[in-house]
């Protein structure tokens, strides 16, 4: 083949089945050539001592949602996509929040407004659920579906988007019907209602006491009611950002007795713990690491990697969900230093997952490169719907690719980052791998720190069914 538009040479090139030494050839966007190639190409580019892996696929980001009031996310859409380009991801899935009586068409309509032009890589959202009415669930859920938008996520606790189990069951219903995909977000509502009145009686009100008000059993009991009530109405479903070993010891018993449900976890379950939100003495730098679930102990740690290792887990995603820590309109809203349960719940992590997992899990010998990229781009591809345009370096597949340098080491700052927050919760984590360079669709989007293209060279993708 001659007259190519890139080749990518002299890389070691991974997808989750191996590794390869081969030239990629790039045509209008699209590989269109594997090994080793004698051919012409307007750009070369050398890879020789690094590595070549699909770009990332962060299945589960926050951007630009409501979040209460008088609360703003640090990140909008342009922020949020330079972030996860920077960080290796070449595609991002954010969700369209449905807010209480609004249309979910609306809700779709409002985020395309808030993501056009303002892309850096590639995105499709998952909706949320939080108002299943009847035209909702009748009529907006199957056309969305049809359109393209397979997934959605239905939570089980926060005030303004908990579902109770008859609605879950009938947005499970329709799921069914429409073959889509429902992440769910489990933990017990009444149990951290209850907990949480306990600890403000009792007086402890600072960040840490958001774990205590959120313990993993709570996690567990909803991880197994979700699990139930999938059974019941026979569906698939992916129980998202799991923290530790009581809710993977439902997924796990759930797996070996032949019910679908995939399983997801976060860079905040690997490298945090609940003494961060002690913050340095109890104090409100414990904000910073405020999410749910929460980081838990050195043990929930360990029954993560196994996780990890192990298979259960299928994707790696980041819950990235930025706010900045000394803002008014962040953490420290107004009513957050009286008790933990003002604080915003979430932190930013879109570019920092793919460092995070290559080191801790390739560098340090946890995991093979290959089941890296599974857990970030193969996985996500095929459960979202994106596969193989997306997730994998094949012969027809978009050019997403970033470019690996797996010795250089530098340590996570807040300054080289992009996003939109005013902290990292990973400060001064050494990194042992990191993304060099990022080329969407062919072109290359970002290198050594520098956008290299526009902000609007990322598109909208429509999905297809979930294929795993
Ligand atoms: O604390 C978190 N994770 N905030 C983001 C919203 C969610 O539940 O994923
Ligand atoms: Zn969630
Ligand atoms: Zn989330």
């Amino acid at each position: 083949m001659e007259n190519l538009d890139v080749i990518l040479t002299n890389g070691r090139v991974v997808t989750e089945k191996g590794i390869e030494n081969c030239d990629i050839g790039i045509f209008e966007g699209k590989i269109c050539a594997l090994g080793q190639l004698n051919s012409n190409a307007k750009i070369i580019e050398d890879a020789t001592d690094l590595i070549i892996l699909p770009g990332g696929i962060d299945a589960h980001v926050h951007i630009d949602q409501p979040s209460g009031p008088d609360v703003e996310m640090a990140d909008n859409f342009q922020s949020a996509t330079k972030s996860a380009a920077a960080g290796g991801s070449t595609t991002v899935l954010p969700f369209a929040m449905q807010e209480k009586g609004q249309s979910l068409r609306e809700c779709v309509k409002n985020y395309h407004t808030k993501a056009k032009d303002n892309l850096f890589v590639d995105a499709s959202f998952h909706l949320i659920i939080s108002d299943p009415s009847a035209q909702v669930l009748g009529q907006e859920l199957p056309a969305l579906a049809r359109d393209g938008y397979t997934s959605f996520k239905v939570f089980m606790t926060y005030d303004d988007l908990v579902l109770n189990d008859e609605e879950l069951l009938k947005v499970f219903e329709v799921a069914k019907k429409e073959k889509t995909l429902v992440m769910v977000h489990a933990e017990g509502y009444d149990a951290i209602r209850y907990l949480t009145k306990k600890l403000e009686d009792e007086g402890k009100l600072a960040p840490y006491y958001h774990g205590l008000s959120r313990p993993q059993i709570v996690e567990r009991e909803a991880t197994h009611r979700a699990i139930s009530h999938a059974q019941i109405v026979d569906i698939p479903i992916v129980i998202v950002h799991v923290s530790g070993n009581e809710a993977l010891s439902q997924i796990k018993w759930a797996k070996e007795n032949g019910i679908k449900v995939f399983s997801e976890t976060c860079p905040q379950y690997i490298c945090l713990t609940e003494d961060d939100m002690k913050g340095l003495n109890m104090d409100f730098e414990g904000a910073k690491y405020v999410c749910s679930p929460p980081p838990r102990d050195r043990e929930s740690q360990e029954a993560i990697w196994e996780g990890i290792i192990d298979g259960t887990f299928d994707i790696f995603s980041s819950d990235h969900c930025p706010f900045k820590f000394k803002d008014k309109k962040g953490k420290d809203r107004p009513g957050a230093r009286t008790s933990f349960k003002w604080v915003p719940n979430g932190i930013p992590g879109v570019e920092t997952r793919l460092p995070i997992l290559f080191s801790e899990g390739v560098s340090k010998n946890r995991i093979s490169i290959e089941r890296f990229v599974e857990l970030t781009s193969t996985n996500p591809a095929k459960m979202y719907g994106l596969y193989p345009q997306k997730g994998s370096i094949k012969i027809g597949s978009d050019a997403d690719l970033t470019i690996w340098d797996p010795n250089k080491v530098k340590k996570i700052k807040q300054a080289d980052l992009h996003h939109g927050s005013d902290y990292t919760p990973y400060e001064n984590l050494e990194i042992k791998g990191w993304p060099i360079q990022t080329w969407l669709r062919g072109q290359k989007i970002y290198e050594h720190n520098k956008f290299i293209t526009q902000k609007n060279l990322g598109r909208y993708v429509s999905r297809d069914f979930c294929l795993l």
